[in-house]
């Protein structure tokens, strides 16, 4: 049987090449990272996702992998990975990588063979065809780079498809060979102490778009095979899928529980970001109703931000339009149509309360938390950059030239620091943060120490909860005889919210956005600031 530690983790999310560099190089690298894990134990961080480090030509931010057996050379070697993985088990804490299969880079061997030999055996493992379908423009993921998912190739005189960059050729996973490399590729890093993989783009890889008698079930049973290959090598690894899907596909990855294990929480994101636009709690109750019941193995990872665009797809365009309208009204801060390529707190024109009451969404909301490096200073976005590099600037450790990320000179880094403005490194970094009681790295610490202590969030049955006050998102899980409840006031003026059940008596502070005076036993009335929140535990007893 699977040990469930994945329902209880704080997942913190970092890309070694932006998170310190030990050498002076302006490149992020493990042995850096190495030197960070006790300020992220503290933080009380479980478990890291690590984005790509594999060696890569760096079309797109290390996901278009030359190698997957090996270390990108300017990140470090094999030898620092394995000192990493054990300094970060000695501090027990758990590592989970980005395998990203759908597509290989185009300078990898198999594709360098492929386009140049029809002969070879790597041809078939890519998708080609002598006359390709016209691209429908909602197949396009880059839609403000590329205009068809194939693309011609002279040396193979064929198209090539291609959903990404045109970089980046999508492999054939109808093609059992391809498959067999996968699970050698897995195989290769649980060896090496990995908890698992991070399934990039999971919805692409099982589409079967452009395989000739492609059939959907055996597409999709390769989540199955891939699960069982995890298992029966590490029977406490899991899958984490990126599929933003809609509900009705989500089952797909789930499915009996044998396939993917943890799914990012796309759906009640986008939900959740509308409802903070209205001020409102409607949406996010209706983000969690959409949700398909999961298995007991299986589990949602709930995020703020990641490294890609906020993305507002499942969302029709007007509900779209009232976020960009209260969270990114200039079309700079807009990316592809549909997306938002912005830190949280500058979305939020810093409003502290309110950051406050969304990272007290996160920790509470049904499922495991996810935090990406920087959340939790605070850390700002640089719109001048291109695209999604807006929110791939490096981490802010002190006020030290380039913010104490690398001694290089600032114009040799791989990515740059913000230097200046309100988000600045000489405003927001760990070390001015660590020392002032009052930071947001002080209260994420308390949020995480809290949330520890309430594995119902993670693992319980939740349910929402009536109040009278439209502003006020109440939910409740239960856990093997234990209740949370969490009450959150999204608008920006005080109320108090009564609850329509009288179910839940004896209301004990647990955390909250001040120290409220407690509820009498009795009492189903509950005050809240304006972004306010508090977490109870029901019954006195069981604290
Ligand atoms: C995923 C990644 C994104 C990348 C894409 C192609 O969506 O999150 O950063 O560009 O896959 O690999």
């Amino acid at each position: 049987m699977k040990e469930l530690w994945y329902k209880n983790a704080i997942i913190y999310s970092l890309d070694v090449e932006t998170f310190m560099d030990s050498d002076g190089d302006g490149v992020g690298d493990f042995p850096g990272l190495t030197n960070r894990l006790d300020y992220l134990s503290a933080l009380g961080i479980t478990c890291l996702w690590l984005l790509p480090f594999y060696p890569s030509p760096n079309r797109d931010n290390g996901y278009d992998v030359m190698d997957y057996y090996n270390i990108d050379p300017r990140l470090g070697t094999l030898g620092d990975f394995v000192e990493f993985m054990h300094q970060a088990g000695e501090r027990g804490m758990r590592v989970v990588i980005d395998l990203v299969v759908n597509h290989t880079s185009n300078q990898h061997p198999w594709f360098l063979a492929a386009r140049s030999d029809k002969n070879s055996r790597y041809r078939n493992y890519y998708v080609w065809s002598e006359n390709p379908p016209k691209t429908d423009p909602e197949q396009l993921m880059f839609p403000d780079v590329e205009d068809s998912i194939w693309e011609y190739d002279e040396q193979a005189n064929a198209y090539y498809l291609h959903h990404f960059y045109k970089e980046q050729p999508d492999l054939n996973i109808a093609n059992p060979a391809v498959r067999e490399e996968i699970c050698k590729i897995m195989g290769f890093w649980l060896e090496l102490g990995v908890s698992g993989f991070r399934i990039d783009a999971a919805p692409f890889l099982i589409k079967g778009i452009g395989i000739e008698g492609a059939d959907p079930e055996h597409m999709q049973a390769f989540l199955t095979e891939m699960e069982e290959f995890v298992s029966s090598r590490q029977s406490n690894a899991v899958l984490l899928a990126e599929a933003n899907v809609d509900p009705d596909q989500i089952p797909i990855y789930f499915s009996k529980g044998d396939r993917m294990h943890i799914l990012f929480n796309f759906l009640l994101n986008q939900y959740m970001f509308l409802a903070l636009a209205r001020q409102e709690s409607s949406p996010l109750r209706d983000g969690l109703k959409i949700l398909p019941d999961i298995p007991p193995v299986c589990q949602w990872l709930n995020f703020v931000r990641h490294h890609d665009e906020l993305t507002l797809d499942r969302i029709n365009s007007s509900k779209r339009k009232e976020i960009f309208a209260a969270f990114a009204p200039d079309e700079t801060m807009q990316i592809f149509g549909h997306g938002i390529r912005r830190r949280l707190p500058p979305m939020m024109g810093g409003n502290r309360r309110r950051i406050e009451l969304i990272y007290s969404l996160l920790f509470t909301l049904p499922g495991t938390p996810m935090l990406r490096y920087g959340e939790e200073i605070g850390m700002g976005d640089d719109l001048s950059l291109e695209g999604r590099n807006s929110v791939r600037t490096v981490m802010q450790w002190s006020d030290a030239p380039n913010g104490g990320f690398s001694t290089a000179a600032s114009d040799d880094l791989a990515r740059p620091a913000i230097a200046t403005g309100e988000y600045g490194y000489k405003k927001v970094n760990v070390a001015a943060a660590q020392r002032d009681p009052d930071s947001l790295i002080n209260w994420m610490d308390r949020a995480i120490r809290i949330r520890k202590q309430c594995p119902e969030l993670g693992r319980g049955k939740w349910h929402i909860l009536e109040t009278d006050s439209p502003a006020v998102f109440a939910h409740c899980c239960d856990w093997e005889g234990r209740t949370v409840i969490a009450v959150h006031n999204l608008a920006d003026k005080p109320c108090t919210a009564t609850l329509k059940s009288n179910e839940y008596t004896h209301l004990f502070d647990l955390f909250g956005d001040r120290i409220y005076e407690s509820l009498a036993a009795d009492s189903p009335s509950i005050p809240l600031e304006a972004y306010g929140y508090r977490w109870f535990r029901v019954n006195r007893e069981q604290y």
